[in-house]
């Protein structure tokens, strides 16, 4: 990816590492909601996946990626990108037109067998088209990752992707790659470092400031467009630590517990769609141009 960030800071040859990643920690969907539509990851002949050490065989760009992540991601941090971004006053932009702007963004990843940007949205898409998801959760699929045009504005990855995880409470221990926060200096700072930190107890995740990245970005630019159910797939899709690792239970609240079985609903489109057939951008278009029309304005802001 070529960006103004210099490359000591952008370890990733490609943003698929990190994807790539999830798949080797979580090989098959959670086997939580009873969503009988999907078709996607479940193989009835597999057991329960053996226990890996994922850290050990992570690959160095990413395990680089995780400690620059854990060390910069901090609770000012995280408040200030969102002073910076969330008035979405950098552009006014259609969804379609973003989802191409976003596919300029090229990186090393090999273009014969990985997939683009815009392959990936359509191909998640796709999928929850093909099981007879609702219409708005084909198109949540479709908008999923367009929070990544942050990296086109010269945010480094650690930024943009990754797990994501709640600032200004201690780091829960089950966090991927727990021990690179000992380099974050909120490690240091006691009032972040109980259980609850700056929040109450049952807050709820929207009065949670989370490392800062794509998920949350999309969420606030669809905030006013999609259903709450969509709106929590998008802002925690990379929530691992709470969709798959059951951790921060105290913070959640009513609401964040009926959006739990549909962020998990939606996760196995993301991370097992990925190595069929590459989607036809030209002769798909029109069908989202349409299911775009249906919720969004002609421009959005971003
Ligand atoms: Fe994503
Ligand atoms: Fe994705």
């Amino acid at each position: 990816m070529k960006t103004a960030t210099s490359a000591e800071n952008q370890p990733l040859q490609s943003l698929d590492e990190v994807e790539d990643f999830y798949k080797q920690r979580y090989p098959e969907p959670i086997a939580a909601p009873a969503d009988k539509k999907s078709t996607v990851g479940h193989d009835p002949e597999k057991k329960q996946s053996e226990f890996r050490n994922y850290e050990a065989d992570a690959r160095p760009t990413v395990r680089e990626f995780y400690r620059l992540n854990h060390q910069f991601q901090t609770h000012e941090f995280v408040r200030a990108k969102k002073k910076e971004y969330l008035g979405l006053n950098r552009m006014k932009m259609g969804i379609w037109e973003a989802a191409e702007y976003l596919n300029q963004l090229v990186d090393d990843s090999d273009p014969d067998t990985d997939m683009s940007q815009l392959e990936h949205l359509l191909q998640t898409a796709e999928q929850l088209r093909r099981d007879g998801q609702p219409r708005w959760m084909v198109l949540t699929g479709f908008v999923h990752d367009l929070g990544k045009i942050l990296c086109l504005w010269g945010e480094p990855q650690w930024a943009v992707v990754g797990d994501t995880f709640p600032t200004g409470c201690a780091f829960a221990p089950k966090i991927v790659f727990s021990r690179f926060f000992e380099a974050n200096p909120d490690s240091q700072n006691p009032a972040y470092q109980t259980r609850l930190g700056v929040y109450k107890q049952g807050c709820g995740l929207d009065a949670v400031d989370i490392s800062w990245g794509h998920d949350e970005y999309i969420y606030q630019v669809c905030k006013d467009y999609l259903p709450p159910e969509g709106l929590a797939m998008l802002r925690f899709h990379s929530f691992y630590p709470w969709h798959r690792e059951g951790c921060y239970d105290y913070l959640l609240n009513d609401h964040d517990r009926a959006m739990l079985p549909w962020v998990l609903r939606f996760n196995p489109y993301d991370l097992y769609t990925k190595s069929h057939e590459k989607p036809d951008a030209v002769k798909l278009r029109p069908y989202y141009e349409e299911l775009i029309r249906e919720y969004f304005p002609d421009k959005v802001r971003w």
